[in-house]
């Protein structure tokens, strides 16, 4: 669309006070991203490869999580967002094209309103064009003020507005392109006007007419995709439509949500078609799902990758791998780095964590397999527990294949149980077990004919 190369600058050095959090504002997550990542994915969206954030507030925290994907430019003082693009634009001095300013507080912004109103920019040959939209409840956006024949003229901050202007239903979203050229020229010209501590950018509207360039305004009537967050109800508004955003694009894929109302799914997970959510169900990070899975209800999912017809059923599973028709639950806790393979059956009361667990394998019941392998066909009764951590280490359970693990068996570890072993039940097994071996360690069972009655007799001529 546009010949001129792209650049942006995302605004993210304020302190967000209003979020009364110590986290850096633009860091806070909306559907399990920092709200400043869904700002650059829309970026990315509409074609600005060139992206300078401008960080002040927490900087440190903001660069470490945002990464390489941008440049980085840090705002000494905190004077406003026309200080943030003052030193963003030190940092672009040989660039020469448009240049989109926005703020890194508004993550439902899309790449199709950025190309929108960068068409218009380019359509027009504009020096700067922003973008307008209007809300019901316009508190605390900057307004729009156009003249009689509907031009704009300026931009007035709510603080700053008389009781007519605070009656304009018309806001400032904060997304400005300018030519850079243009921008040059208006940002030494932004006023600081005695009593007010900041410059703002959005005073550039004003400036620009009054140097005689020329300045549009694209007005969008739908205000979702523009809602800033200056507080953490903001956030939990933004949340929520960003929230259903991702479940409607994922049931328009073909995956079947039960219950829009009480399922979060993060932006980045990835689910098959045909897969059911049912609700109450949380599925977080960069978790995926194969096609045929059912997952829920009651089931939070992190990290993690399940295979095709696996069945998560009111589980925690976290950081873990589920290979193709695979299950757990009700009640599995599938910790870091715990593998099913294909076919494993996990039941209810059942802990892994950084094991895995090979094919047909399965462990039932009130069951904790840490640290271990466990080979194919193997089943590990009820209340098996392997004694991984000595309160030092944590060792090392190997199971076989073909193993039977009598229930309530403790396994200390390091330990290790061949293939086709047999564990008798409630054995506590300390020394490794061969291959076809039974293995037994629990005391000798005596029984003493008649002793219970005698022992009431006695009871009976105390009292
Ligand atoms: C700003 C606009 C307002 C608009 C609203 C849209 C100004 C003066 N006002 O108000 O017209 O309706 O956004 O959401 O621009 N920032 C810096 N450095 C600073 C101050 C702020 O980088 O010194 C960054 C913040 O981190 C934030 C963005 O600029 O990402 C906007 O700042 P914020 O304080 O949220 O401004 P608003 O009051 O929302
Ligand atoms: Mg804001």
């Amino acid at each position: 669309m546009s010949s001129r190369p792209l650049a942006g600058i995302i605004l993210a050095a304020g302190k967000g006070t209003r979020m009364v959090s110590d986290l850096p504002k633009c860091l806070h997550p909306v559907c399990g991203e920092p709200m400043i990542q869904h700002v650059i994915k829309a970026l990315n969206g509409a074609g600005f490869e060139q992206k300078v954030v401008v960080v002040g507030h927490g900087a440190e925290t903001v660069v470490e999580a945002v990464g390489e994907q941008v440049s980085y430019v840090h705002q000494e003082v905190l004077d406003g967002t026309g200080g943030a693009v003052r030193v963003a634009l030190d940092s672009l001095a040989s660039f020469d094209g448009d240049v989109l300013v926005l703020a890194g507080d508004a993550p439902l912004l899309t790449s199709e309103v950025l190309e929108s109103v960068l068409k218009t920019h380019v359509d027009s040959g504009s020096d700067l064009t922003m973008a307008t939209f209007r809300i019901d409840d316009p508190t605390g956006y900057g307004r729009i003020v156009r003249d009689q024949s509907g031009e704009v003229v300026g931009i007035v901050e709510h603080a700053d507005a008389s009781p007519e202007q605070l009656a304009i239903d018309e806001v400032n979203p904060s997304v400005y392109i300018f030519r850079s050229d243009a921008l040059r020229k208006i940002v030494p010209q932004l006023p600081s006007p005695a009593g007010r501590k900041e410059i703002y950018i959005t005073d550039a509207v004003s400036v620009a007419l009054g140097d005689g360039m020329t300045v549009k305004a694209v007005c969008f009537e739908d205000p979702t995709s523009f809602m800033g967050v200056n507080s953490q109800w903001d956030l939990a508004m933004v949340g929520e439509i960003m929230r259903k955003r991702v479940l409607k694009r994922l049931a328009e894929s073909g995956v079947v949500i039960i219950d829009p109302s009480s399922t979060h799914i993060g932006s980045e997970v990835r689910i098959d078609p045909g897969v059911v959510v049912q609700p109450m169900t949380v599925i977080e990070g960069w978790t995926e799902i194969g096609s045929e899975s059912i997952v829920g209800p009651n089931t939070w999912i992190k990290d993690s990758k399940i295979g095709k017809g696996c069945r998560v059923f009111m589980s925690h599973v976290d950081s873990a791998v589920m290979d193709d028709r695979s299950r757990c639950g009700p009640f599995a806790n599938l910790r870091p780095d715990a593998r099913l393979s294909e076919d494993v059956k996990i039941g209810n009361f059942v802990e892994v964590k950084n094991s895995t667990i090979g094919p047909k394998s399965a462990v039932s019941h009130l069951a904790y397999i840490g640290d271990s392998e466990v080979g194919y066909g193997s089943n590990i009764g009820a209340g098996t527990i392997t004694c991984n951590y000595d309160g030092f280490a944590k060792n090392r359970t190997v199971i076989g294949n073909n193993v039977f693990v009598g229930s309530n068996s403790t396994l200390i570890a390091p330990v290790e149980i061949a293939d086709g072993a047999l564990i008798a039940a409630g054995s506590v097994i300390t020394v490794n077990v061969g291959e076809n071996d039974m293995a037994i360690g629990r005391a000798k069972q005596e029984n003493r004919v008649g002793w219970a009655t005698s022992w009431r007799k006695r009871r009976q001529t105390k009292t």
